[in-house]
């Protein structure tokens, strides 16, 4: 059962592919390398999830799935929420944990709540099956740890004491929001087939 992974990330497809490990799923990457992915111009995580898949599936005529990611900070409203990869002006995971921990300046550690969120999004001919995972965590009051990307290494997991970029990659995805979203989807990923 072929699903196309529409995005150009190749660390997700690897890692959508680890999971899928044991599976009758087979995820492939974007069959045309040069193909423009429209604008995530959604208001949702699952708005953005859903204009990927729908227009690589309809673009080659085979199941496609996509995610949609990003820290939810309740001190912020939900910020930044969709807006988490491109949350500074320079658009880069330091300037962004940077900037996010300016804002939290002088919060104290009840005020500091937050959770990554993932929606998964299957489509296939008008076809649709979603799920979402989470990851609750606190922003901490500096950086630590050197694995992982994005704002791990200012997401402090208080039960474990650790920040997320000082996991290894197995640790992280079995905590993580990605892998909790695709256990749930897993199992509906075959309805887009009958
Ligand atoms: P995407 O939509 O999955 O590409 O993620 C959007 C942004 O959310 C990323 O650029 C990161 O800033 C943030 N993000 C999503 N998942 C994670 C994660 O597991 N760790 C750290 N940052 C993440």
């Amino acid at each position: 059962m072929k699903i196309i992974i529409a995005s150009k990330n190749k660390g997700k497809l690897t890692e959508f592919q680890q999971l899928a490990t044991g599976t009758k799923l087979e995820f492939i990457p974007i069959p045309e390398e040069k193909l423009e992915i429209p604008e995530e111009s959604g208001s949702t995580f699952r708005e953005n999830a859903l204009i990927k898949a729908k227009f690589v599936s309809e673009y080659f005529s085979l199941p496609a799935l996509a995610d949609d990611s990003g820290l939810e900070v309740d001190a912020l409203n939900g910020n930044p929420g969709i807006y988490s990869a491109r949350y500074s002006s320079q658009k880069t995971d330091q300037a962004n944990c940077e900037k996010l921990l300016e804002n939290m300046r002088g919060l104290n550690k009840k005020e500091r709540s937050a959770r990554f969120r993932c929606c998964l999004l299957g489509y296939n001919q008008g076809k649709i099956v979603s799920s979402e995972g989470t990851l609750e965590g606190e922003i901490a009051v500096d950086f630590r740890g050197e694995k992982g990307f994005g704002y791990d290494p200012i997401f402090l997991l208080p039960k474990l004491g650790l920040h997320l970029a000082e996991l290894d990659k197995d640790e992280k995805n079995k905590i993580s929001h990605r892998s909790e979203a695709f256990k749930e989807i897993n199992d509906k990923l075959h309805s887009l087939f009958n």
